[in-house]
This record gives C-alpha cells, sequence and structure tokens, in this order.
C-alpha cells in the first residue's frame, strides 16, 4: 500500500510497482527513444499494437497526455468532437480540448456512461456556415465518472456504424481497457476492433509507476509521435518506464478480476448502510461509487471521519464518495473499509437521528 497508514481507496492510480517491475526497470536496455533507438520502448509498443489488434503504438507521459495527442491527432482545429458529458476528457483534463486542441466539445448525455447511436445522428448538425464540422466521437470505457461502467462490443458497433455514418472517427479513451475486458469476458480486440485509435493506461489497475499507450494505424501513430514531441513528451532513454510496461502487459492483467471481485463485496456491503446508496448496477469493474445525501451532512465531514477511520476515498460531487479497489488491497482491506463506513454511519445517523 503506498501510504501505509492508511488503506487507499482513493484511485488506482495510487499503486506502486512491483518488485518485478523494479527488477524489469534495473536491467532494462536503453537507447534514446526520441531517435527510436530504445530498444525496451520499441518492444513495449510493438507488444501494445498486437494485444490491441491495431498497426502501431506510441508510449506517452499520462492518460491526460495520451487523450491530448489523440485529440489532436485525429483533428484540426475548430472541429468539433462528440463526447459523453461525464468523460473523463471533458471533466478532468484542464480543458485541453480547447485551449489546445482548439476543438469544440459536444457533450452528449447518457444514463451509464455510453450514448445511444441515434444521439450521434441528433448532435450532428446539417452542413452550414453557422456550424463547426465535427470530426470525431469519443468513448470512454470502462468509465470513470460513471462509476467504471463498461460499454459493450455491440454497442462499441452500433456507435462506429453511426459514427461511420456522418464520416466521423471513433476514439476511445481506454484507460481501463482491461479492466473493462475483464468484466466482460472478451478479449481485448472485442473493444477495439470498431474504434479507430485509443488509449489505455500502464499506471492504474496495471500498477506501473508511469505511462500510457496511443494505438491506431502507422499513419495515425506517425502524427501522433510528431504532436507527442510538441507538447514536450519527446523522452530519452524512457525504456525505464517501458519496462515496468511489459510485465504489466504480461503479468498483471489478469489479476483485475480480484479487483472487481473485491469491488463487488465493498458494494454488496456498503448498499446495506443506513443512510448510503450504492447504485449495484453500476458496479462492474473496480469502482464504487456511494451516495451519501441520506446521512444529510457536508461530504467532508465524512470524508475526515472515514480518514480518522484508516480509510481514504474521492470525492466525485455532491454527496459522491468514490472507492476504488487496485493492487495492494487485499479481502482484509475491504472489510476493515466496510467497518469503517459502517462505523462512520453509524455515527452520523446516531447524530442527525436522535
Ligand atoms: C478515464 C480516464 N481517462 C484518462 C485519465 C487520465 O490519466 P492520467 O491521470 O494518467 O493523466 C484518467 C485518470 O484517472 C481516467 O480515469
Amino acid at each position: 500500500m503506498p501510504i501505509h497508514k492508511y488503506i487507499d481507496l482513493r484511485s488506482d492510480t495510487v499503486t506502486l510497482p512491483t518488485d518485478e517491475m523494479l527488477e524489469a526497470i534495473r536491467h532494462a536496455k536503453l537507447g534514446d527513444d526520441v531517435y527510436r533507438e530504445d530498444p525496451t520502448v520499441n518492444k513495449l509498443e510493438e507488444m501494445a499494437a498486437a494485444k490491441m489488434g491495431k498497426e502501431a503504438a506510441l508510449l506517452v507521459t499520462s492518460g491526460t497526455q495520451a487523450n491530448l495527442v489523440s485529440l489532436v491527432s485525429n483533428t484540426q482545429r475548430g472541429q468539433l468532437v462528440i463526447l459523453e458529458s461525464e468523460s473523463h476528457m471533458y471533466w478532468y483534463e484542464v480543458g485541453g480540448i480547447s485551449t489546445i486542441a482548439g476543438l469544440l466539445p459536444w457533450p452528449v448525455k447518457s444514463q451509464y456512461g455510453v450514448f445511444e447511436p441515434e444521439q450521434i445522428d441528433a448532435a450532428v448538425r446539417p452542413k452550414d456556415i453557422h456550424f463547426p464540422e465535427p470530426a470525431l466521437v469519443c468513448v470512454e470505457n470502462s468509465h470513470n465518472r460513471h462509476g467504471g461502467t463498461v460499454v459493450t462490443p455491440a454497442q462499441l458497433q452500433a456507435i462506429h456504424e453511426a459514427a461511420n455514418r456522418h464520416y466521423l472517427k471513433l476514439y476511445m479513451d481506454g484507460a481501463r481497457i482491461f479492466n473493462a475486458a475483464i468484466a466482460l469476458k472478451v478479449d481485448v480486440k472485442e473493444l477495439t476492433r470498431h474504434v479507430d485509435n485509443l488509449m489505455f493506461c500502464l499506471s492504474k489497475g496495471l500498477g506501473c509507476p508511469v505511462g500510457s499507450v496511443v494505438v491506431g494505424s502507422n499513419e495515425f501513430i506517425e502524427k501522433a509521435r510528431k504532436v507527442r514531441k510538441v507538447l514536450g513528451g519527446g523522452m530519452r532513454q524512457a525504456g525505464i518506464i517501458a519496462a515496468a510496461g511489459i510485465v504489466a502487459l504480461e503479468k498483471m492483467v489478469s489479476r483485475l478480476q480480484d479487483d472487481h471481485e473485491n469491488a463487488k463485496r465493498l458494494a454488496e456491503a456498503i448498499a446495506k448502510i443506513k443512510g448510503i446508496q450504492v447504485d449495484l448496477k453500476r458496479v462492474q469493474t473496480n469502482m464504487v461509487l456511494l451516495n451519501t445525501s441520506g446521512l444529510k451532512v457536508d461530504d467532508k465531514f465524512v470524508l475526515s471521519k472515514l480518514k480518522e477511520k484508516g480509510v481514504l476515498v474521492s470525492m466525485m460531487g455532491k454527496h459522491t464518495l468514490r472507492m476504488v479497489t487496485h493492487l495492494g488491497i487485499e479481502r482484509a482491506h475491504v472489510e476493515a473499509a466496510i467497518n469503517a463506513v459502517t462505523l462512520t454511519a453509524d455515527e452520523i445517523n446516531e447524530c442527525v437521528f436522535t
């Protein structure tokens, strides 16, 4: 566990590299990746492309950089991008979609993280001098703010067909694509075949300290490589990062199932606590969203009460807390976290209702 004192359920980004990753980093063969001479980066990129069923891949520094590089590489400034209204790209990437990529985000609402194909039809307006040109549709899989919900291959196919009808490309923020694949019990290629290009993160559930990978056609990745450079993301001996990524792709995917089971256990137990609601339909991967409105206190108070009991969680909005299971969170931590939430709710309910 990263901060030993706490059971840290804020995010799966808090994971620390495994001993095997640290060993791989220590022994990695290195070179200058801007010259394409780092053999470890080259190997990771080849592996990632093959795993995703695409022609090429590019290691970047973070998920945010991956999304920005992909947005710029898929569009021209001034164009319109259709994305889900709770998507990470819309909420949490500092508006880079507009300030750096020069694009107009067109948010479309959904109940569980994926819009219907007809909503794409509705979002695309006729050619008109007043309207920006639409260029790209984005999906997020699994969907962070919707609580880790997954987009199925059938949904992706339908969205792809709708995007094609309007000559739009389809991009996937697959930061947690392996969580989605494991939850759906499909090969990850079933989730990538309907999108033109995508990114996935090494630094979340897969446990790497740094890094994300953009994947797509040779032409797209060549463009993305240049965009990465202009964004200052041309790294040199990046094999240090890629070495852990190779271990992640080889060894860390199947264990995500444990995180999903732990999340389910957390969700089912917490759903029974008075004052807290959990929409169990959303608990499909490694996240649990807690609706705390029934406790009738400020979220910060709930957060501090949990912290006192050794549990860290994150705030996702008014009366919405998020717990994320990940590498380093074992069943005993889950049980301790359930206890902490139960005690906290009991304490608050006693004060509020007596
Ligand atoms: C769905 C999604 N996309 C992108 C990102 C950005 O990743 P990073 O924090 O590495 O920039 C995150 C981070 O949590 C995410 O959840």
